[in-house]
């Protein structure tokens, strides 16, 4: 296969404004007097209601304006609007609102028109959030748009970690990426499951992806699972199983199916029919 590493892209005259304005937001963000919900929506108010940007709060509260809008005004602010991971029992919600209003500046940036597929920019900008909102964020991290998170403040990040689009990273019982690992597009790795029989019955396992690993296309790695150094998971696959170091595992369940040429000597049995007692 061809080495195709990535093209540098020219400069858009526009990015000293961008420059600027996260140089502004990480300024506000490294203030711990910084009322961050305030910082969310005057951020999303100018972002997509310009001219109600300086007269907000009355805005809402105008009933001659259509219902619509002054709901679409309203959630601008975090404190307007409820995430799923609040309704969860095992949300510390002291950690949570600390973080929330830096989450929903982040999906909604992602659903604007400077946001979303504008590379640069929200690389940029996820990375200044995520040093905010994870419990710890390496250096380097990059995440493409509509990556979703449970509670984020459950996340442990390594370094030059790089997250693809549309990836979930469910950290309710805690997830950890160690350095160099990729996640594909529409991966999803999660970290809490629920009883087969009592909906109710929820057990948090923290899933560990050690250095080196790629979680590929559309696969899925289930609550608890430890995936070994370099090892991959095919896409489309169901880690259900701890994944050997250098292993690439595909199917579902994920099984291996060979093992990476670069691997020590340590690693290279291929084990395919005990993979389930490798645990
Ligand atoms: C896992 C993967 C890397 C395997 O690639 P490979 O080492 O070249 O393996 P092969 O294509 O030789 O396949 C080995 C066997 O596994 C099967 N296989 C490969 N990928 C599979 C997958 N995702 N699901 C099910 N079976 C798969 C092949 O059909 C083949 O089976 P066979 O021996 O019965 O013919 C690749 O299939 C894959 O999923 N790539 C994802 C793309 C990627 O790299 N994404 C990262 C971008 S950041």
């Amino acid at each position: 296969m061809p080495m195709l590493p990535l093209r540098t892209v020219a400069d858009s005259p526009v990015r000293a404004i961008a420059k600027d304005w996260l140089a502004e937001l990480s300024d506000a963000l490294d203030d711990a007097h910084t009322d961050r919900a305030e910082l969310c929506r005057r951020t999303l108010a100018s972002l997509y209601h310009p001219e109600y940007a300086s007269n907000w709060d009355t805005a809402v509260r105008d009933d001659k304006l259509p219902a619509p809008t002054r709901l679409g005004l309203a959630a601008m602010d975090p404190r307007n609007i409820t995430l799923e991971p609040e309704y969860y029992g095992d949300c510390d919600d002291a950690r949570f609102q600390r973080v929330k209003p830096l989450l929903w500046l982040w999906y909604s940036f992602d659903r604007s028109p400077a946001g979303g597929q504008n590379v640069w920019l929200g690389v940029e900008l996820r990375r200044l959030l995520a040093r905010h909102i994870f419990k710890r964020c390496g250096e380097n991290f990059k995440a493409f748009q509509h990556v979703e998170f449970s509670f984020g403040y459950n996340m442990d990040v390594g370094d030059h970690v790089v997250v693809h689009r549309h990836v979930l990273l469910d950290d309710r019982g805690g997830i950890r990426l160690g350095n160099n690992v990729s996640i594909s597009d529409y991966a999803n790795i999660y970290s809490h499951t629920h009883s087969i029989v009592e909906q109710r019955d929820v057990t948090n396992a923290a899933t560990v992806i050690e250095d080196g690993v790629r979680i590929t296309y559309h696969a899925t790695v289930l609550a608890g699972v430890q995936v070994h150094e370099q090892g991959m998971v095919g896409a489309m696959a169901v880690a259900t199983k701890d994944v050997r170091p250098y292993h690439v595992y595909v199917g579902i369940p994920a099984k291996s199916v060979r093992v990476k040429p670069n691997a020590p000597a340590a690693h290279t049995i291929l084990r395919t029919s005990s993979d389930r007692q490798s645990k």
